[in-house]
């Protein structure tokens, strides 16, 4: 699809642009569009069944709302075959925000329920290359995030952390080859719209993002284990780096990897939009104080309520005693502001104990023994 035919829907969501001119995003409308499959209840209870615990909120909630044959993941495990996560961040700013927790929080139950390992990955060259920071600055950028990652609680153990500056090479780069010589331009510019216009770093990029799905780009792990299987937890915005990667995964010899994909957290504004990293005003980020959440929230939280409280009370918002008119606006956003400064102290709390040792620890190039158990 061309840019233009993009910008005259009213709903664009992929890797740099969520938005949606007629309301909220359609969720229903995205599966449809991109392919992906509902996460529906069966597989929340088979989840449960197979790791003999709770399902994680997300599931419950359905925030985890669409996949890619995540039930191959899921018969695979049941024949006793175990598989690795692949997740990433592109460090963009000095902070994550909420939205970016939701993948990270909902990788670290992946870990703990099937016991399997994770490698993430910092793309610093994709943010040097779209927000034009300096080399250096992204990767200075990759590693202060990369202790936000830390401290969602991953098992050392079990988990390997990269920047592409750092690691792009060797097997990887054999791998991101073997990608490249599959995807023609015409190909790249209909998934991601590239124009003439955009530099040839952009249009090289989505093999780096693409081949952490392929076991044998990380030799230290997965050696002799070229048929483990991947799953990618990330939001939906990331979906067209994978519909590429699995489009080729076969042609090379690879599993397609599986994907487990969210909605978004919502900008502050409303629901037709992504909290974004790109409008500090859209976002509560997790070095934000106490005092910075509840203005955020009391200045820019779109809430659903009515004009005034008698057609509020009268007509009700859209979320239960809320939505019934028992509550007001402001005592919702009192609620909210309760709840997030409580889960982003819990953050700050963990992040503080992540030393620059550990950083360097969970990113050497190393085998991890014992990661299946
Ligand atoms: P980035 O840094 O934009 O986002 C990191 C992760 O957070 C998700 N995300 C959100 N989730 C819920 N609500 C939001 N408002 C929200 N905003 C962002 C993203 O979908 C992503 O999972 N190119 C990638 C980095 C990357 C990656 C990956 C991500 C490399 N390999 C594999 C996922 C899986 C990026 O810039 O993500
Ligand atoms: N381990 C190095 C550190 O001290 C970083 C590093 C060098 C690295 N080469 C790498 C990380 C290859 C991953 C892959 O942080």
């Amino acid at each position: 699809m061309d840019k233009k035919e993009e910008n005259t829907e009213e709903q664009v969501v992929n890797p740099w642009e969520v938005s949606s001119s007629g309301g909220k995003i359609d969720y229903d409308k995205l599966i449809d569009k991109f392919g992906c499959q509902r996460f529906d209840q069966s597989l929340v209870d088979r989840v449960q069944r197979l790791t003999g615990r709770p399902p994680h909120v997300f599931l419950r909630r359905g925030v985890f709302f669409a996949h890619r044959d995540f039930n191959e993941i899921l018969d695979a495990y049941e024949r006793g075959e175990k598989f690795y996560l692949y997740t990433g961040r592109g460090p963009s700013s000095e902070a994550l925000h909420l939205g970016h927790l939701i993948p990270f929080m909902f990788t670290k139950y992946l870990q703990d329920a099937f016991k399997v390992p994770l490698v993430i990955q910092l793309t610093d060259d994709e943010k040097c290359m779209w927000k034009n920071l300096s080399v250096e600055e992204s990767q200075r950028l990759a590693r202060e995030n990369a202790k936000d990652i830390i401290a969602c609680g991953f098992d050392i153990t079990k988990t390997f952390i990269f920047s592409d500056f750092d690691y792009v090479g060797g097997a990887f780069y054999k791998n991101m080859v073997r990608v490249a010589k599959c995807v023609t331009y015409n190909k790249v510019v209909g998934i991601f719209g590239f124009t003439g216009e955009d530099h040839i770093g952009k249009v090289s990029f989505p093999p780096v993002q693409a081949v952490p799905s392929f076991p044998s780009s990380f030799p230290h792990l997965f050696s002799g284990k070229d048929n483990l299987r991947c799953l990618i937890p990330c939001a939906i915005d990331q979906d067209p780096y994978f519909r590429m990667t699995r489009d080729v995964a076969p042609r090379i010899g690879y599993h397609k990897p599986a994907l487990i994909e969210s909605s978004f957290f919502p900008a502050l504004q409303g629901e037709n939009g992504k909290m974004s990293a790109s409008d500090p005003n859209s976002a509560i980020y997790v070095t934000d104080s106490g005092k910075v959440i509840k203005n955020k929230i009391n200045k820019y939280a779109f809430s659903g309520g009515r004009e005034s409280v008698e057609l509020h009370r009268k007509l009700g918002a859209n979320v239960e005693e809320y939505g019934a008119g028992r509550m007001l606006t402001g005592e919702v956003k009192q609620r909210l502001t309760q709840v997030l400064t409580e889960l982003v102290e819990r953050h700050q709390t963990a992040r503080s104990a992540v030393t620059d040792e550990m950083v360097d620890a969970f990113m050497s190039v190393r085998p991890l023994p014992n990661m299946f158990n």
